[in-house]
């Protein structure tokens, strides 16, 4: 089997001048769980340029989803914007990644916490039916600078709890609290700030976070990821120390920065 395939590019929507995402056909081969990541890049003159990309689709879904920034002058995403319905891109073989449901210990509330593109494998996992019954809540929080930047809100308002299969238990487990930093909107702060204030549960009506309950995946810039692990550190929550090792948060970071 080879490591990488081409895939044919089905759809492509640009959110605004900095954020995009594509999707493209899937080989059937493919398998993956979700909350992923696959290499993903282009063939170039002299050699494929590939960065990793959480998978923003489902594993039950035909096509596979990305979600990207677009890095100025970035060696793969200056190139990667350009791309037009059936143009090919290079997709790996090998999914990997640390957001697996199996290495959460068991609690009651799930915290989905993105910034920027880190959005890209809660989308996955959101119609994940073993998430559902594994907790009895999930809350998605997606962290932006401006409300142009909150990709997928209609989707995720809208769409999800319409959805054919899962949209019983997506309108009634769901919760999505999107927040802006840089703008006026009905929730601002960044999560951390929503944590240390206690915002982040008053602002949806929910009991204060606590060890035996709450349970979070999170993904965003390095610098949210030790921001945050330090205060979930600090409020006595363990990190899964591995892949296969069970703890009460996992993490990942957003790939696409580096261009
Ligand atoms: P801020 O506007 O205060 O920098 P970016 O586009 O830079 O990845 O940022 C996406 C969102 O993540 C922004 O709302 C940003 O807030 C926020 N953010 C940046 N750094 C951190 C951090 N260390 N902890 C939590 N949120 C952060």
């Amino acid at each position: 089997m080879v490591a990488i395939a081409h895939e044919e590019v089905l759809h492509v929507h640009h959110w605004n001048d900095s954020l995009f995402s594509f999707r493209t056909t899937r080989d059937a081969s493919l398998r993956f769980r979700n909350g992923q990541f696959v290499m993903v890049g282009l063939d170039t003159a002299t050699r494929p340029i590939l960065r990793a990309y959480s998978i923003a689709s489902a594993n039950h879904e035909e096509h596979l989803e990305f979600f990207s920034i677009k890095v100025p002058n970035g060696p793969l995403t200056s190139k990667l914007q350009n791309l037009k319905v059936g143009d090919k891109v290079l997709v790996s073989r090998k999914p990997t990644g640390t957001l697996l449901l199996d290495d959460l210990n068991p609690g009651k509330r799930l915290w989905l916490l993105a910034t920027g593109t880190g959005l890209a494998p809660f989308l996955s996992l959101v119609k994940d039916p073993e998430m559902y019954e594994q907790f009895e809540q999930i809350i998605l929080v997606h962290g932006v600078r401006r409300v142009r930047d909150l990709s997928y809100r209609l989707m995720i308002e809208n769409e999800l709890p319409k959805h054919e299969y899962l949209g019983e238990q997506i309108s009634k487990q769901l919760l999505y609290l999107p927040t802006v930093t840089r703008e006026a909107f009905k929730t601002q702060g960044r999560i951390t700030t929503l944590i240390n204030s206690g915002q982040i549960t008053e602002a949806l009506g929910l009991a204060p976070l606590n060890t035996a309950d709450d349970r979070f995946m999170l993904c965003g810039s390095p610098a949210m990821l030790d921001d945050l692990c330090t205060l979930l550190d600090a409020r006595g929550f363990e990190v899964s120390p591995g892949i296969g090792e069970p703890g009460d948060y996992v993490i990942e970071r957003a790939f696409a920065e580096r261009g």
